[in-house]
């Protein structure tokens, strides 16, 4: 009796709890500092938001096609054969409620019960989590700071069995902000295609990448291994979209006519008004990202800067996304204790630090990476200064 054995298998996102949990103190009158958001904290550029209004002016406010409106869905292509040279029919397009139900439909489609994945760690939370839900075997591949956080293709071929059905890719790299290289996605992809895996490259934080760092979607390296990829973007990180909800998946027909058959049972369409803003995102004027961008990496600058410059603390700098993924080990090992007990790991002294300086950070274990913080820098410079001054503060011997 009671819930699912599957459902009971699941653990709740960490991420969303503990901005859950900074959002509570702050509607108590606390002065939170958030360093946990995984959100742009721009306003969605108005030309994006005036389409928004005209589509509800217009009444566009019906059910679409379940896999979404074929204008958006050409604008995905345009933009695909743009940006990532990579050609798609719009059969091989799909659009779905955030690149996250894009993931899950597509860990749904490919993967039968008992296949293994393998995950690349740190890894964004909801990848262990969904690729459970198709009961499916997370088979974890850890990626040190050394090694700037990316798989070598050594590594993987050491993890594939007869089972291995799937390797998750996510460049730019949330936590660590690692961006791949052509040389280092050439190796993975001739790997993927001697044992027939295929591979989701969830490329979210695509237009968030600083100094030299190129995006490069595997997808591109070759048709054969086009046929291999299942290229998962939305508008969420780029056009500070976050609310709107649209990602989109491109990949073989095949996966991406089972990832519809899936949401047509499941949500049906994404929004219709936000699919009509997403057309103008996706085809607009593009100088929002650039200014956006700028931002970032100033901010970027800063905070990796402040935390290298704390007793015990070692970040490397991250060269995409909007996150500093700091080493803590050092602090740990040294054992502050905090209520009579040792603060022994990453959960422990980002606790300690909500609960005593009021700020909001993700602890490394939420991401299957011990002895690591992450800090969201997508927020204010003020905030981050202050954010900042009350870490090191409290962290001092
Ligand atoms: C790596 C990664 N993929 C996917 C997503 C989900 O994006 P969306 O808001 O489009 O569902 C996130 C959001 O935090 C992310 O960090």
């Amino acid at each position: 009796m009671g819930i699912s054995k599957r459902v009971k298998n699941i653990n709740p996102s960490q991420t969303l709890a503990i901005t859950a949990q900074a959002l509570k103190m702050k509607q108590e009158g606390k002065k939170v500092i958030s360093f946990a958001a995984g959100e742009p904290d721009f306003v969605t550029p108005e030309n994006i938001r005036e389409k928004a209004i005209s589509a509800i002016g217009e009444g566009f406010t019906h059910y679409t096609t379940s896999s979404g409106i074929i204008e958006l869905k050409e604008a995905i292509l345009e933009k695909l054969k743009k940006d990532n040279k990579v050609e798609y029919k719009t059969s091989e397009i799909i659009v779905s409620t955030g690149a996250k139900q894009c993931l899950f439909n597509a860990i749904l489609t490919i993967c039968d019960p008992g296949d293994e994945v393998l995950l690349p760690t740190p890894c964004w939370v909801s990848y262990t989590e969904q690729i459970k839900f198709a009961g499916a075997v997370p088979i974890f591949i850890n990626t040190n700071q050394e090694e700037g956080f990316k798989l070598s293709a050594v590594k993987v071929e050491e993890k594939i069995t007869p089972r291995t059905k799937l390797l998750i890719l996510n460049s730019p790299h949330n936590p660590t902000g690692a961006v791949y290289e052509h040389e280092e996605l050439k190796k993975i992809a001739q790997l993927l295609l001697k044992y027939n895996i295929y591979c989701i490259s969830d490329e979210i934080y695509e237009k968030l990448v600083y100094d030299n760092a190129k995006h490069l979607s595997i997808a591109s390296l070759s048709e054969e291994i086009k046929d291999k990829v299942i290229t998962i973007n939305g508008v969420s990180k780029s056009y500070a979209m976050t609310g709107w909800r649209i990602g989109y998946a491109a990949g073989p027909e095949e996966i991406i006519k089972g990832m519809s058959k899936i949401q047509g049972h499941s949500t049906s369409n994404p929004n219709s008004i936000a699919q009509k803003a997403s057309i103008e995102a996706l085809t607009g004027q593009q100088d929002t990202i650039e200014e956006m961008k700028k931002a970032f990496d100033k901010r970027r600058k800063y905070m990796v800067k402040r935390l290298n410059n704390m007793e015990g603390i070692f970040c490397l700098v991250p060269a995409g996304a909007f996150y500093a993924f700091p080493n803590v080990s050092e602090i740990l090992e040294r054992g502050i204790e905090y209520n009579g007990k040792k603060i022994s790991n990453s959960f422990d002294i980002s606790d300690f630090i909500l609960k005593e300086v009021e700020v909001a950070l993700i602890p490394g274990s939420a991401f299957e990476a011990e002895g690591y913080l992450r800090l969201s820098y997508a927020t204010s410079m003020e905030d981050i200064k202050e954010g900042l001054d009350r870490i090191e503060n409290i962290l001092r011997y």
